[in-house]
């Protein structure tokens, strides 16, 4: 028979995103709910190494939800890369007698959860906490929405600007592994070009349409880049345009770490609270090693090692679309 969980602990890992307050605050006031302890990890598995854990009562996430970053702070850990780092880290949970833990990041943090968990036999549950959305297992990821949309309405004032003195403007927007970003808010913007990381960049064939395009006088052209793009990011991007086209008056813009910041979305925030009450109604029927993901609106489960070994595909046929619209 599984062992019931009495104490659980909770930590946010890895690049914050926003939201990550909401699933913290639905994770204690669940856990609180069934009468379990909950532990707040400071600064992630940093904080379980440095034994900076304190106990969370309700009143200590309130009026969190629509706030952005993390109250439990965010790190990434090189010595819990180390097996004596997770043994330290082992030895405070036994302290206070921590028997589950809920994992709020992503990829990296879900590798090192995977890893804690087959030594020292402690149930994990993962919730996808990213910006990127490069997780499988989820239609969506806590940070995203809120994120893509800062992008959207920080693009929607460059292209004020742009069209007013017919510009080529080139975004580039977060996303070291994937393009989903750039994607969603290239298309929300009537981006002409989206590049990233996903599909092969065909920069002959941009040029050759912008080509097409001043010849017709659309000057104004919006392209967005994801920083991971195989081509390289904007700079990259704008050297290659202004060799090539050198009468286009072209400008760069990196949108970096705001789009990681601020208010979270009512989307998030209901994300957020669907998979931290999910987190804790799991460990306590016994389950482990998984992430809590939503498909359909629906809550689904899926193995840890899952998750991070496959990334959600691209559909191709937004490429197109984007093509046809942009014209
Ligand atoms: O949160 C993911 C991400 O936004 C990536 O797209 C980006 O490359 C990275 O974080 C940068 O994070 P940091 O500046 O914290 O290293």
């Amino acid at each position: 028979m599984e062992k019931k969980v009495t104490n659980i602990g909770v930590l946010t890992s890895g690049g914050d995103s926003p939201g990550m307050n909401a699933a913290v605050r639905a994770v204690v006031r669940t856990g609180l709910f069934h009468g379990l302890r909950v532990y707040g990890i400071m600064r992630g598995y940093a904080g379980m190494i440095d034994d900076d854990i304190k106990e969370m009562d309700g009143r200590s996430v309130a009026n969190i939800i629509q706030r952005g970053g993390t109250i439990l702070k965010t790190a990434r850990s090189k010595d819990f890369m180390e097996f004596e780092g997770r043994q330290k880290a082992f030895a405070n949970l036994q302290k206070r007698n921590i028997d589950g833990l809920v994992i709020i990041g992503g990829d990296g943090s879900f590798r090192g959860a995977q890893t804690f968990s087959n030594e020292f036999d402690i149930p994990c549950i993962g919730l996808p906490g990213t910006i990127d959305k490069d997780i499988s297992g989820s239609d969506t990821t806590i940070g995203f929405d809120t994120a893509v949309n800062t992008a959207v309405q920080a693009i929607d004032k460059i292209r004020d600007t742009m069209d007013a003195h017919d510009r080529l403007f080139i975004v580039e927007v977060m996303g070291r592994d994937a393009g989903y970003i750039a994607l969603h808010s290239g298309i929300a913007t009537g981006a002409e070009n989206i590049l990233i990381p996903e599909t092969k960049t065909d920069m002959a064939g941009m040029i050759e349409s912008l080509t097409e395009k001043e010849k017709r006088k659309k000057l104004v052209n919006l392209i967005v880049v994801a920083e991971g793009d195989e081509f390289g990011g904007a700079a990259e991007v704008a050297k290659y345009v202004k060799e090539k086209l050198p009468t286009a008056d072209v400008r760069v813009c990196v949108l970096g770490h705001i789009q990681r910041g601020g208010s979270p979305t009512c989307e998030d925030r209901l994300v957020a609270s669907h998979m931290g009450y999910y987190a804790v109604e799991s460990l306590i029927m016994g389950r482990k090693n998984m992430m809590v993901g939503v498909i359909n609106n629906k809550i689904h489960y899926t193995p840890l090692d899952k998750a991070v070994k496959e990334k959600q595909k691209i559909g191709q046929e937004w490429m197109k679309i984007v093509k046809i619209l942009a014209s």
